[in-house]
């Protein structure tokens, strides 16, 4: 039996020959796990390992060996131009990573790392271009993750790891999720169970001053103040946000520059399902949900609802599980755990063979702002507000 539900999307994106493995999943629940040492075997021999963090799971290879890191953008499907975080298991790992670390930096880093959170430098001489897409700076990342950082200490190398989907997918937050994109691309998966947070990393660029959050995680900006005075959401997130940056910083919309990180000009995070995300309170949100399932019903399509608790259980007495899949996002205002639900949620609504999936979004504050910046993009723009 094919582990995809999707032959449609398996059968478009055909693998190069090169993909001929067997993948195993093995179980890594602690930091002590046999399969790490296995797993550390396959990066040391430049072989890629899907493994889990608190954040999503990554697929890691030894990022000092160019040709393993090679084998990371071919089995994504990765443009080339999109560079790669190295994650790192002890502190002293990063110093010969990078040029210098101001000593203000250093003893932030001391208090969040390790954590959901990635920082830019200047590159050293030793890491390769291809992790950097022939840029001059590094992405590095302590993760708080046990089996993650155990890895990376028994592999003995600093570990080139994006995100463990193929390039434009939701990120993988299980050991299946990961399966379902890269089964027969890589040898082995690491299975840690699901992710805590389910949303990448903040990623802030220390390159800058003050420093720039390029990517919105789980640390938000306010969070994040107090250890760098006058961070500030990169400019080129202002109209996807609605966030402000300093005002000389901030550009109108019609002259947003490039994002500064590359992967955030990608289309992104997106099921195969249409996402149309609404706004607004839960009746009316409610309400124009339903609305606009009728329509798509008449037409014979299937929608899929991400709501909160409340409204789940109303739909799902209201709406047959033939015409629509009605999933919760947890109760509204608990944003840990709509974070660990939002991709998981994407998928598993594919795997239901979705043609649209309403979403019910949140205000861009706090750590609502990451995962705005998500379902936006799953979106592709389509956000409707109900009032
Ligand atoms: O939580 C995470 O960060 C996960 C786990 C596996 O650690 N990794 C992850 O990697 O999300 P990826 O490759 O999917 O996203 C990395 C982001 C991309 O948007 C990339 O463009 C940006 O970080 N990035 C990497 N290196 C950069 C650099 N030198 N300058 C600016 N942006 C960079
Ligand atoms: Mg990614």
């Amino acid at each position: 039996m094919s582990r995809f539900a999707d032959q449609e999307w398996n059968a478009e994106q055909d693998a190069p020959s090169e993909f001929h493995y067997t993948t195993k999943v093995l179980p890594a629940l602690h930091a002590d796990a046999p399969a790490i040492v296995e797993a550390a075997k396959w990066i040391c021999r430049g072989e890629l390992v899907a493994f889990p963090t608190e954040t999503v799971y990554g697929l890691g290879a030894d990022g000092l060996n160019d040709a393993a890191v090679a084998k990371i953008f071919a089995a994504k499907g990765r443009p080339q131009d999109n560079p790669l975080i190295l994650h790192i298991a002890t502190l002293d790992m990063l110093d010969p990573l990078v040029k210098d670390v101001l000593p203000a930096h250093y003893s932030a880093l001391q208090r969040l790392w390790p954590g959901p959170i990635t920082f830019i430098f200047e590159k050293s001489e030793r890491v390769p271009d291809r992790v950097t897409a022939g840029g001059s700076t590094v992405a590095i990342r302590m993760p708080t993750s046990e089996v993650a950082r155990a890895l990376i200490a028994q592999a003995n190398t600093p570990i080139a790891a994006p995100s463990a989907n193929r390039s434009g997918r939701p990120s993988p937050t299980t050991a299946s999720d990961v399966l379902e994109d890269m089964d027969g691309r890589i040898p082995l998966i690491l299975n840690g169970g699901a992710c805590d947070i389910g949303v990448e990393s903040t990623v802030v660029d220390l390159t800058e001053d003050p420093a720039v959050i390029l990517r919105p995680g789980y640390y938000p900006p306010s969070m994040l103040d107090t250890f760098f005075p006058g961070i500030y959401l990169d400019p080129a997130l202002v109209g996807d946000n609605r966030i402000s940056a300093p005002a000389e910083k901030a550009p109108s919309l019609q002259t947003l520059p490039p994002p500064k990180s590359p992967g955030m000009k990608y289309r992104h995070y997106a099921p195969r399902a249409r996402v149309t995300v609404y706004m607004g309170k839960e009746e009316a949100v409610k309400s124009r949900m339903m609305d606009d399932f009728h329509v798509l019903h008449a037409q014979g399509e299937r929608v899929g609802f991400m709501v909160f608790e409340e409204a789940a259980k109303e739909l799902s007495l209201l709406l047959s599980p033939e015409d629509a899949v009605v999933r919760s996002l947890g109760t509204e205002g608990m944003m840990d755990t709509m974070g660990q639900r939002i991709f998981r949620l994407m998928r598993e609504l594919d795997r239901h063979h979705c043609d649209a999936i309403f979403i019910h979004g949140v205000e861009s504050v706090g750590y609502g702002i990451a995962i705005m910046n998500r379902l936006r993009k799953a979106a592709g723009g389509n956000i409707i507000h109900v009032s």
